[in-house]
């Protein structure tokens, strides 16, 4: 059951509530794409820097280890020990942009195994059969996600697909849910709109999908090659076809300005692999910007990543010791990186909320943003 807490302007405070506890929103998902965050980053970690909901994918689990595997050891939860919220995406995007040779059909898409090659049929039905035997909080709907250069033609078609598999989605999900041997029948099923950058095509797409009566609601297809002016203008032609007292989740994204933006416009979910890759890579966010920790200036610079940052690896250690870990290709380096890089994320959400609920959040935004683009050092 999703509160609409508080609004202000089109920014929404919200709180998600599920059987594995409360989501406070606007959120940000820590993704750990194979129920693992990347760069050493354990469960007990994630509760230590503020992560509320934890995202896996359906397509890499269904390969390694396979889905039927977690649900013989419990669940995605009890596999991974892990008790808040998990979200799944569908496969419709990973097998897009990973798998080898693929075809789409009515039926769903047949694609080879980035792992071994193999063969593999998805579908809607075998989604949802993944997402249940995983047993996450929230699964996402079958969707296709088309190029961003698709022309109109293709993206029509593609789109009216992707409402008939949302259809089937559903069926099959309120099926598993009343299965005796599910392990969540609570299972949420969010709806995933496309459209691309066609304007009209997106608020048709959103009205069908509003009809079907969903969990939340993501919009889907952006952050895959179009400018940042032109997401800011999709999400102003679709979300207010997206009804306030749901979810709004835009899939993928993105860097904290786009946050601060998507928020602006109505967006309360979050996810983005930039935390924990850039922090694998030694790029470390401030609130006055990244940093490249390889740079030679930080090799005597004793201070922490952030002053007054709480995380694990600010409470700590310094910049120029994380340098020569990095530098040393010490695993230790990466992971004090992610872990800063997703507590920062995680802050800045808890930041966004303060400032929703104060009334204030134009202003807050002004600020950050402004403090973002000027580098202190
Ligand atoms: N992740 C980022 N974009 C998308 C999308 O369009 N669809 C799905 N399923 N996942 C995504
Ligand atoms: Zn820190």
């Amino acid at each position: 059951m999703y509160e609409l807490i508080k609004r202000d302007g089109l920014a929404k405070r919200g709180r998600l509530h599920t059987v594995h506890g409360v989501v406070e929103t606007p959120v940000f998902m820590n993704v750990g794409t194979a129920a693992a965050i990347k760069g050493a980053v354990s469960t007990v970690d994630l509760k230590e820097i503020k992560t509320q909901v934890e995202l896996s994918n359906t397509y890499h689990l269904h390969v390694r280890p396979g889905d039927e595997t977690v649900k013989k050891l419990g669940g995605i939860h009890k596999f991974m020990v892990w008790d808040r919220p998990v979200l799944t995406d569908s496969g419709g995007f990973q097998v897009f942009s990973l798998a080898g040779l693929r075809k789409i059909k009515e039926e769903g898409v047949y694609f080879n195994s980035h792992i071994d090659g193999r063969k593999i049929f998805m579908g809607p039905e075998e989604s949802m059969r993944i997402q249940s035997n995983l047993a996450s909080t929230i699964a996402m709907a079958f969707d296709e996600c088309p190029s961003s250069v698709a022309t109109r033609e293709y993206m029509e078609r593609s789109v009216q697909r992707t409402t008939r598999w949302l259809a089937r989605c559903k069926a099959e999900m309120a099926r598993l849910n009343s299965l005796e041997d599910t392990i969540n029948p609570h299972q949420l099923l969010f709806g995933i709109n496309q459209g691309g950058i066609y304007e009209d095509i997106r608020k048709e797409h959103a009205q069908q999908i509003v009809e079907m009566d969903l969990d939340g609601y993501a919009v889907g297809g952006l952050a895959v090659g179009e400018s940042h002016e032109e997401m800011y203008r999709i999400l102003e032609e679709t979300v207010p076809y997206l009804p306030v007292d749901k979810p709004t989740y835009l899939m993928g994204v993105g860097t904290p300005a786009n946050i601060l933006e998507a928020v602006d416009r109505g967006v309360d979910f979050f996810d983005c692999v930039y935390p924990s890759r850039n922090g694998r890579h030694g790029h470390v966010y401030t609130n006055h910007g990244k940093l490249n920790l390889f740079n030679a200036k930080y090799e005597l610079d004793s201070r922490p990543i952030e002053e007054g940052c709480q995380c694990p690896a600010c409470r700590t250690y310094s910049r120029a010791y994380i340098r020569h870990l990095l530098k040393a290709k010490e695993m230790l380096g990466m992971r004090l990186c992610v872990l800063h890089n997703l507590y920062y994320y995680n802050t800045l959400m808890e930041e966004i909320r303060a400032a929703i609920e104060a009334g204030d959040y134009k202003e807050f935004k002004r600020q950050k943003l402004s403090d973002l683009a000027n580098p202190l050092d």
